[in-house]
């Protein structure tokens, strides 16, 4: 049987429109003070953070997914029937299955749209990002709502001082589309994962390993567990690493950059790559001191916070940066396209 193939594809990928929600609350480091032993400077000189946002109880990762996606795509002037597909990138995803990606499908209504969620943690919006544009670029489709949302607030033990001050609530939807003439869009990117760190920042409890009961709920094994300092020196070597190696593969330095937008971890940690990269400080986004940690709501919130301080303008050469749980690595080169 002879097959008809279609032309091989050469689509180039860029994001077209931005939508970003964070919920109303605001939880500040005074605020935390009442309810862990910490304090105010403490929290601002090791992590950069001032306050984050919660949720109110009841609202989940979808709710939120689908509020920054409805900006996105109000803001694109497109309906939600001609996104082809959507992917949640997520580590607190509404339950195990079905997927954020299917409930925020419904909310929307991109009835004609297929998705699924992606688990990457702090990386899980620039890995999302790659994935979207993989989907265009092969030419498969030509509407891709890529989002990263957390509700870090569900899996947050506020009795341990350690993790609770460092996260927030938020999410960001971007769309993916083809380049118009003349365009650039996504350039290239750089992915690790070393698993060998899974245990430096975990949720131990609720999955096939240890499935729920009394006893991991007693143990308070549904939060996120971390090993601080082991973290911290992994992001610090490889947020540099992988940015150096993709900046080198691509020809180009620190100081070609119009705009660093990295994960918000911590403020050091983002400070320190800024350095290496020899970047100067107003071209590196920084908003932990607003949203604390959001997960994969970090960078899509530090992309509007750019806009909006008029710090990322069409055109302009950008670099996300993240490292996270599992260990994940993400480095992304683009061309800034709106
Ligand atoms: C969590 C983090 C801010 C802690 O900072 P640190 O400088 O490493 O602090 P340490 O964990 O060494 O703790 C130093 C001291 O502060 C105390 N401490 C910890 N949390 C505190 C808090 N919220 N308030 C006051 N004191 C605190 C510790 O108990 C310790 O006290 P000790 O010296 O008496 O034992 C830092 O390790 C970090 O940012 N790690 C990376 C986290 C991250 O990026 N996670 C997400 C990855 S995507």
């Amino acid at each position: 049987m002879s097959l008809t193939l279609k032309p091989r594809q050469s689509v180039r990928a860029k994001i077209s429109s931005l939508g970003t929600y964070v919920p109303p609350r605001v939880l500040s480091n005074a605020d935390l003070e009442k309810m862990v032993d910490t304090n105010d400077q403490w929290i601002t000189e090791r992590t950069g953070i001032r306050e984050r946002h919660i949720v109110e109880k009841g609202v989940a990762t979808s709710d939120i997914a689908t509020e920054a996606a409805k900006i996105c795509l109000a803001k694109r002037g497109i309906e939600a029937s001609e996104v082809e597909a959507i992917i949640v990138g997520t580590v607190t995803p509404d339950m195990s299955f079905p997927s954020t990606a299917c409930l925020v499908q419904n909310k929307i209504g991109a009835t004609g749209a297929w998705g699924f969620d992606v688990s990457a943690a702090c990386s899980a919006f620039p890995y999302s990002l790659q994935i979207g544009a993989k989907l265009v670029e092969s030419g498969a489709h030509k509407k891709v709502l890529v989002i990263g949302a957390d509700v870090m607030s569900a899996i947050i033990d506020y009795t341990d001082r350690s993790t609770c001050i460092l996260f927030g609530d938020g999410a960001g939807a971007v769309l993916i589309e083809p380049c118009e003439e003349g365009e650039i869009g996504l350039v290239d990117f750089w992915h690790e994962i070393d698993g060998s760190g899974a245990a430096s920042l975990y949720m131990p409890a609720g999955g096939s390993a240890l499935p729920a009961s009394h006893e991991t709920v007693d143990k308070r094994q549904h939060y996120v567990h971390q090993d601080g300092q082991a973290v911290y020196k992994f992001a610090v070597r490889k947020m540099a690493e992988a940015t150096e190696a993709l900046l080198e593969r691509n020809g180009i330095k620190g100081t070609d950059l119009d705009c660093f937008i990295p994960h918000q971890a911590n403020k050091r940690i983002i400070m320190s790559t800024a350095e290496r990269l020899k970047m100067p400080e107003d071209r590196v986004i920084i908003n932990i001191d607003r949203y604390g940690n959001t997960t994969a709501g970090t960078i899509p919130l530090a992309m509007n916070t750019a806009v909006e301080d008029g710090r990322l303008k069409k055109g302009d050469l950008v670099l996300l940066a993240s490292v996270g749980a599992g260990f994940t690595v993400g480095a992304t080169l683009l061309r800034w396209e709106i």
